[in-house]
């Protein structure tokens, strides 16, 4: 798993790998070095990656557009990532923090629910009852972890309307190797939720697009923007930009 990362991040790999062990809320010591890889796809999108990460910080569409997670998420089908989003929400249970728990029955992010894998070791009462813990590194990338498998998403920007999704699902290293069916059934609901949320992203950059504007505006706080761009500017040799 370490050396997967490291392969995926040529410079700071490590520095990535320290933050992503520091960063998961439940159990990420013990389980992200035990992992392997069991399946990795690559997908294009016709979208800015502001776009693809304002979508997942957001659960205002979730209602409309994943009905099949919602079943196993209830909170996400109300719009908000976690109960004490909602108003007026106290905590139900001792050491209810508010996030957000799975259906009752529900073993894992799957599209029944269920799984045929062994817990990811160091796995504990309070993931399984949650279901998933995510750890996100603003705009690069996402890791969600069940009890018995991780997905990670990375965000490759390719051009100011596209990137590449490079997902990865792994489990414990110790899990015995998957048949066809098996592994079918493990990637299903992360492949639909990615078709979802990228069908969407497509839809608001189209959505963006102006015949009035060849660019969008910086407002006064975006000061540091604006100067990145002057640098990206300059570098490149381009003229300087119309601050008015
Ligand atoms: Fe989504």
């Amino acid at each position: 798993m370490l050396d997967h990362f490291r392969a995926g991040t040529p410079q700071g790999g490590d520095q990535v790998i320290v933050l992503l062990l520091g960063n998961c809320e439940v159990g990420a010591r013990r389980v992200v070095p035990e992992l392997r890889v069991v399946h990795q796809e690559r997908k294009q999108l016709a979208c800015n990656w502001k776009v693809y990460w304002e979508n997942y910080s957001e659960c205002y569409h979730c209602p409309g557009l994943h009905p099949e997670l919602c079943r196993l998420v209830p909170v996400y089908g109300q719009g908000v990532l976690r109960p004490s989003d909602l108003p007026g929400w106290q905590p139900s249970v001792a050491d209810d923090t508010g996030r957000p728990r799975v259906a009752p029955g529900v073993e894992t992010w799957t599209t029944d629910g269920r799984t045929v894998l062994p817990d990811i070791p160091g796995v504990d009462s309070t993931l399984r009852a949650h279901g998933m813990v995510f750890a996100s590194f603003t705009a690069s990338m996402f890791i969600v972890g069940h009890s018995d498998y991780v997905r990670s998403v990375r965000i490759v920007p390719c051009g100011p309307e596209r990137i590449e999704l490079v997902i990865d699902w792994m489990v414990s290293a110790d899990a015995p190797s998957l048949g066809e069916g098996q592994l079918a059934h493990l990637l299903e609901l992360g492949r639909l939720v990615i078709e979802q949320d990228g069908r969407a992203c497509e839809l608001n950059q189209m959505g963006l697009r102006s015949r009035r504007h060849r660019e969008g505006v910086l407002v006064p706080q975006e000061h540091g923007v604006w100067e990145f761009h002057e640098w990206l500017r300059g570098r490149l040799g381009v003229a300087s930009a119309r601050t008015t």
